[in-house]
């Protein structure tokens, strides 16, 4: 049989990978494959690929399967591949076909292939080899492509019978929290890949790069501006500007969407009210929707969000939620558009003083009487946790409540809260854990991950929604590690059910190599890196002890408490957490179907990892483990803060077992961490030592007896300040040089004469590069720059919890009345402040 092919041929064979590692290429490295054995395993893969016809519109996509098909395995293998517009003779080809393309005569599998799904097909009939890949549509296509190219680069072997794979649910998106002027809201790697100074850029070569990662996983939507969207984004020559960024995506499959505001039609349209039933408005959005895709036919929605941290909402005329996205759906709906409202609404002026007041019930209290009051295309967004993406909540109950809804989990890719691509924090164990719980809406097995599949309700729609943020950073998020996380989002998207140990086994091996001893290493680092993140932030529910008046990194206890934003934990002398129970407290725990309302409700069933989020307890409350609150507390900390200081040294194993450009950014980064553990720790287990009055057992807290604090040092120049919030430096104060000149601080060694580590606690702002130098007996130890770019120093000028950092010069050979002096120079607004040195004996 003879298939024609009627794509434009790719222009040319892409050669193989021999580039510099920048980790901009994320796990589609399609690193070459040299071990014989392996390369046998793939031998009968046929060097050329055909593309069987679709239709102009949908070519597009079939065409970026089979280049990124001949572009991997040409790097891969190391032979040639190329794309071919017939099936030879001999019929051995690579045959990429959809539903709508094969010949019908042509049966391959009995499979039903929906949307986004693909069929693997391998033939071999004689002398002819060829392997189908059958896609439901053009993106089934792409992403088995991807799918095969996936099994290559992690050395699996090649399905031998006609295999299918369909993804869980139709909406896998990322939103970008982007803003138009460049920034990215909650961003940590860099710029926008789409915007700068208020228009769309005029290079969007990243953004075809990221529809192409994306697609790679999986996903086939990108909201592209900040759900704090600004108020122009549906002006007309903005949406034409938009509509270059979809254009750069299409290939991929991706659409594109927009999040809106939802007081356009009185600021864009110049109307007098936005109210959602008011004829005028209804009709606004009608032609804006209209205007929308006649510039970008394949456009995918609205994300709203509304009523909530600022943003204006149907409130304002006493709508509901319902109404409002039932007047934008309704006017998508003729395009196959979805609305995707968030269920991120809530008032954040709360009463502190009143103990019922509680931001967990919003979610809940705002939508679960609008139950089957949305149109079909409307999908209700809900952030995993009731509260905001905390290291550990508990999953939102709102998900049980809507049976008649469409709804998407909505999962933050970035890590806002849980150290902003800084520290590794690898988040699929903490997304399984969400997915995975059982709400038992009903009385019968409902787990998160099929409620937002669709399957628990029947629902028509639903999925999955990642808050990437990648930026311009050429690694995309910062830190390597962090890439784990966009992978693993997708990967979830398409199959909730793969367990965090096989996702994280094949990230490695495409994003670093297959070699056992790296995917061994770092796997296990990422694997428990969000229990050690856990253990040295905020423990037993407790959420993360950042501070929230800041930029959620550093620590930052008290910000949580006697404010109106609702992330309170209720602490005094006496005890700790927030009351939840239906019993005594804001009755949140019975907004859960009955089974696990009565798990939590009973102290002696909630599980201890959520305990402070449920009850109020004081700290001597005994724990499962036999612990009491408090000193489970000291423990967590100084154990996650331990554990992080072994991911450098681990890592350092690794040294020329992977690049050496990536392996020393990353050494950098884990080097950071370790340091700002140590700050965490510290914070918070002296914070609640002051609290509770109850001293550490094992006398750690408060006491670090190889620290000489900046302010005890003979001074020239430097002097000594507050620090806010009082538990972010050592003795909660730091030593500042308020001249232009350099100013030193000077200590005696104290110490019996061997060899020591000397570290430096000091702070970065990013107003300033001050110079530091260390001195032994007025020789140069070493002197750096305070020039890191902490995601929260662009605008923090403090010496905090944030800002905190440090540097260590190893082995250093010491003798008692060594006289150790550090000279800081200012720069700019940065005072070169300094916390302590630290000196403590060498392994
Ligand atoms: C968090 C985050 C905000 C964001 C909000 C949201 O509160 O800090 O920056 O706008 O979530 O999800 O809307």
């Amino acid at each position: 049989m003879r298939f024609r092919l009627t794509a434009i041929l790719a222009a040319s064979l892409l050669c193989s990978a021999a580039h510099a590692e920048t980790g901009a290429e994320g796990w589609l490295r399609y690193a070459r494959i040299t071990d014989p054995a392996v390369l046998q395993r793939y031998s009968g893969l046929p060097g050329r690929i055909v593309v069987l016809g679709n239709s102009p519109a949908d070519q597009t996509i079939a065409q970026s399967a089979a280049t990124e098909l001949q572009r991997g395995l040409s790097s891969m293998l190391g032979r040639t591949f190329t794309i071919s517009g017939e099936v030879p003779d001999n019929g051995n080809a690579i045959i990429l076909a959809n539903l709508s393309t094969l010949n019908k005569a042509f049966t391959i599998s009995g499979d039903k292939l929906t949307p986004d799904a693909y069929t693997f097909v391998p033939r071999n009939e004689g002398n002819s080899k060829s392997y189908i890949i059958l896609g439901g549509d053009p993106r089934g296509e792409l992403y088995g492509a991807f799918r095969l190219l996936d099994l290559v680069g992690t050395q699996q072997p090649l399905p031998a019978k006609p295999t299918t794979e369909s993804p869980s649910s139709p909406i896998r998106w990322v939103n970008q929290w982007d803003n138009l002027d460049g920034t990215i809201e909650r961003g940590y790697g860099g710029r926008s890949i789409f915007f700068d100074d208020g228009h769309v850029r005029p290079n969007l070569t990243r953004v075809a790069e990221y529809g192409r990662l994306l697609a790679s996983i999986g996903i086939n939507g990108v909201t592209v501006n900040n759900v704090n969207s600004n108020l122009r984004t549906l002006e007309p020559d903005m949406i034409l500007e938009f509509a270059r960024i979809a254009d750069q995506l299409r290939p991929w499959g991706v659409r594109m969407s927009l999040s809106v505001d939802l007081s356009s039609p009185q600021v864009v349209g110049h109307l007098p009210t936005f109210d959602p039933v008011d004829p005028t408005v209804i009709a606004w959005w009608q032609s804006k929707v209209d205007e929308m895709y006649k510039a970008i036919p394949d456009f995918a929605g609205f994300v709203i969000k509304a009523d909530s941290e600022g943003r204006v909402g149907p409130s304002q005329y006493h709508r509901t939620p319902a109404e409002a996205a039932n007047t934008v759906a309704r006017a998508l709906k003729p395009h196959d558009g979805l609305v995707l409202y968030r269920g991120f609404v809530y008032n954040n002026h709360l009463d502190y003083n009143d103990l019922k007041a509680d931001r967990a019930r919003a979610g809940y209290d705002n939508f679960q009487a609008l139950d089957g009051k949305f149109e079909s295309n409307v999908v209700i967004q809900v952030k995993h946790g009731p509260i905001d993406f905390q290291v550990r909540e508990p999953v939102s109950p709102l998900f049980a409540a809507l049976p008649h809804t469409s709804q998407a989990i909505e999962l933050q890719v970035t890590q806002e809260y849980t150290g902003q691509q800084r520290h590794m924090v690898f988040l699929v164990p903490m997304w399984k854990t969400m997915l995975d719980t059982d709400l038992r809406a009903g009385g019968r097995s409902t787990p998160v991950k099929e409620i937002v599949e669709g399957k628990s309700f029947h629902q028509p729609l639903g999925g999955f929604v990642g808050v990437a943020n990648v930026g311009l950073d050429t690694n995309w998020l910062h830190h390597s590690m962090a890439m784990a996380n966009l992978y693993g989002f997708g990967k979830l998207a398409w199959n909730p059910n793969l367990s965090s140990e096989q996702i994280i086994d094949s990230w490695t091996r495409l994003t670093w190599g297959n070699d056992p001893k790296v995917v061994s290493t770092i796997d296990d680092l990422q694997l428990h890196s969000w229990h050690a993140y856990e253990q040295y932030t905020g423990n037993l529910g407790i959420g993360t002890l950042t501070n929230i008046l800041g930029y959620h990194f550093g620590p930052g206890i008290e910000s949580a408490e006697r404010n109106g934003w609702g992330q309170w934990f209720r602490g005094d002398d006496k005890g700790i957490g927030m009351d939840r129970t239906t019993a005594t407290g804001t009755g949140y725990i019975g907004q859960y179907p009955p089974e696990l309302a009565k798990l939590y409700e009973n102290l002696a069933t909630c599980p201890d990892d959520l305990l402070l989020f449920m009850h109020h307890v004081p700290y001597t409350h005994v724990l499962r483990d036999r612990k009491t609150v408090v000193h489970y507390v000291y423990d967590a900390h100084y154990e996650g803060a331990a554990t992080a200081q072994t991911y450098g040294p681990r890592w350092q194993s690794l040294k020329g077992f992977v690049d050496n450009d990536r392996y020393e950014q990353t050494l950098k980064l884990f080097t950071y961490q370790a340091g700002h553990a140590i700050v965490w720790r510290d914070a918070v287990t002296k914070w609640f030592q002051k609290e509770s009055n109850i001293p550490d057992k094992q006398g750690r807290v408060g006491n670090y007896p190889n620290r000489i604090e900046a302010e005890n040092m003979t001074a020239e120049g430097y002097t000594p300040i507050d620090v806010k919030f009082w538990e972010t430096a050592s003795n909660s104060k730091a030593a500042v040089c308020n001249q232009t000149s350099s100013c030193t601080l000077t200590t005696k060694v104290d110490k019996p004469a061997g060899t020591y580590n000397i570290t430096v606690q000091y702070f970065d702002f990013w107003s300033g590069k001050s110079h530091f130098t260390l001195d032994l007996n007025g020789n140069p130890i070493g002197n750096w720059l305070a020039d890191d770019i902490l995601p929260p120093v662009r605008q923090d000028l403090h010496p905090d919890g944030e800002t905190s950092t440090r540097i260590t010069f190893p082995n250093i050979a010491l003798k008692p009345g060594d006289s150790l002096t550090l000279h800081g120079t200012p720069d700019n607004t940065e005072p070169a402040p300094v916390d302590y040195v630290e000196i403590t004996p060498a392994q």
